[in-house]
């Protein structure tokens, strides 16, 4: 038995997994800083201060205009290899042991950098921090939703020579006026090449958004989903098919898609039986990584040992991670629950 132990310490310590982090979301300034200097970029901010400075939104739409801004400034292999060997350093010492990095290959093919340049610096920090610090990772790629379906399916093209380190496709950026529907003929390429799917859906849009990435995209998750509380048959839906939710506390107070953590629906999803995880989206921009959002999200719901041990155990359970790895991973989560819980 542990003796002792605060509730946010043992959120620190739980063994968990994230699902729902782009890894151009996790571009710290300091960082930022760092490879425009050696790429001889000029940024518009003159110090590190001012680029927190100009984090400043209130929707959706104005993050993005300041995410793509910053994603902007990668552009040799090694940029992306820092990039992600920074947010795997960070996960892994936030007890994250198995990460989904989405990543937005269009922010950087539509300015002349190369399919490859991405997937390699990524792919490479990825093998590196599992020899290093033994943290799992899975590549999801997203296709951009305000672009159209024939951007998307060259995009899928270049995905096809790396299918085997390519987990899934999901679909991410400006919601609304985007819906699913736009996106059917792509995701069914990509399922037939043997990819999995995911989208963001009921972030700031519709719950039908959210019906319509299940019936036509034929996701196994959804990432945010807010907004699917709005249609009661339809969360049925997700209850039933155990259709797992990647809820972003931070994030969607950020964006303002709720008005305050107190008035999160995270603890509504739970009690209702939803799969629901909790996971950082953009660290970087909005204010905490994933032990962040779980200290937040406990604080103002209210969250008992219980609770978090249910959305650790969730994090595992809707990850695509095999059975055996899963299995392995729950094994350590019920060591750690086992030395004692606040
Ligand atoms: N929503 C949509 N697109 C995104 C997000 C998000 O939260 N983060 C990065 N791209
Ligand atoms: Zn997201």
């Amino acid at each position: 038995m542990r003796k002792e132990i605060s509730i946010e310490d043992f959120i620190r310590g739980i063994p968990k997994a994230e699902l729902h982090l782009h890894i151009e979301g996790t571009f710290e300034p300091e960082l930022m800083f760092e490879i425009a200097g050696r790429n001889t970029i000029q940024l518009k901010q003159k110090s590190i201060e001012e680029i927190r400075e100009a984090y400043k939104f209130s929707n959706l739409q104005d993050f993005l205009d300041i995410y793509y801004q910053g994603a902007g400034i990668l552009t040799e292999e090694k940029d992306f290899y820092d990039l992600t060997s920074a947010y795997l350093e960070k996960a892994a010492s936030q007890n994250v042991l198995h990460s989904e990095i989405f990543f937005d290959p269009q922010t950087h093919t539509g300015r002349g950098i190369k399919f490859s340049t991405v997937v390699n610096g990524i792919q490479k920090a990825c093998a590196d921090a599992r020899e290093k610090l033994g943290i799992s990772t899975g590549l999801i790629m997203c296709f951009l939703r305000d672009l159209d379906e024939t951007d998307a399916m060259k995009t899928l093209e270049d995905a096809l020579a790396y299918r085997d380190r390519i987990a899934a496709v999901g679909l991410d950026s400006a919601e609304i006026g985007n819906p699913p529907a736009k996106f059917r003929e792509v995701f069914n390429r990509a399922r037939d090449a043997g990819f999995l799917t995911v989208a963001h859906g009921g972030e700031e849009g519709p719950a039908e958004y959210v019906r319509e990435a299940l019936e036509l995209l034929k996701v196994s998750r959804i990432d945010h989903g807010n907004h699917c509380l709005d249609d009661y048959e339809l969360a049925e839906e997700l209850i039933r098919r155990r259709i797992p939710l990647t809820v972003c506390p931070l994030s969607n107070l950020r964006l303002k898609v709720v008005d305050s953590l107190e008035r999160h629906p995270l603890r509504i999803m739970m009690e209702r039986g939803l799969l629901v995880t909790v996971n950082s989206d953009d660290p970087a921009y909005f204010g905490g990584y994933i032990n962040e959002n779980y200290l937040a999200v406990t604080k103002a719901l209210d969250l008992t040992a219980a609770d978090i041990y249910r959305l650790a155990k969730n994090s595992f359970e809707a990850s695509f991670l095999k059975q055996s790895e899963k299995d392995n991973m729950l094994a350590r989560l019920h060591e750690y629950i086992e030395k004692g819980i606040p």
